[in-house]
């Protein structure tokens, strides 16, 4: 069964939210890596590219469902930040915002009674849970840090980057 169009509408301003998402991230790695916090950034630019990817999955979904998965206009993101504890408790909001948004597409799918975008937006909820939990994460130990830790925990933070590699 093709997906109903106002699924597939809500799905294609999924796939702006996670681009500018992607930009959102993007924006505060270029910012911190300015000041000099390369783990920050590289943890930033990963972010980044994840909200790619999910946008991808949102259109494969949309494709295979038989609806069109559409690249519309994306907004300009903010381009100054404050301090590293306020960039992080942006990104903590912008993930809790990215929750509510999978939440209303998750009712218009039980209300629509389509299963299997039910099904297909679990695997968001539960990505959501984990997107949360590491920005809040982050956020404690930055504010644990303090001022004069925030350089250690950088370069914690890249080395564990460059492991993973
Ligand atoms: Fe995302
Ligand atoms: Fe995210």
């Amino acid at each position: 069964m093709r997906i109903s169009q106002d699924l597939e509408k809500q799905i294609n301003e999924q796939i702006t939210e996670e681009l500018w998402s992607a930009n959102l991230y993007l924006s505060m790695s270029f910012y911190v890596a300015d000041l000099g916090y390369d783990g920050f950034a590289a943890w930033l630019k990963a972010q980044s590219i994840e909200e790619t990817e999910h946008a991808h999955e949102f259109a494969n979904y949309l494709i295979t469902r038989g609806g069109k998965a559409l690249v519309d206009k994306v907004d300009v993101v903010p381009q100054g930040w404050g301090t590293i504890e306020e960039i992080f408790d942006n990104v903590y909001k912008h993930e809790c915002h990215v929750s509510d948004r999978i939440n209303e597409i998750m009712t218009l799918a039980v209300a629509k009674k389509d299963y299997a975008t039910q099904d297909f937006l679990f695997s968001f909820v539960r990505e959501q849970i984990e997107e949360e939990d590491s920005a809040d994460r982050m956020l404690t130990r930055i504010k644990q840090a303090g001022e004069r830790g925030l350089m250690y925990l950088d370069k914690h933070i890249l080395k564990t980057f460059q492991q993973e590699k």
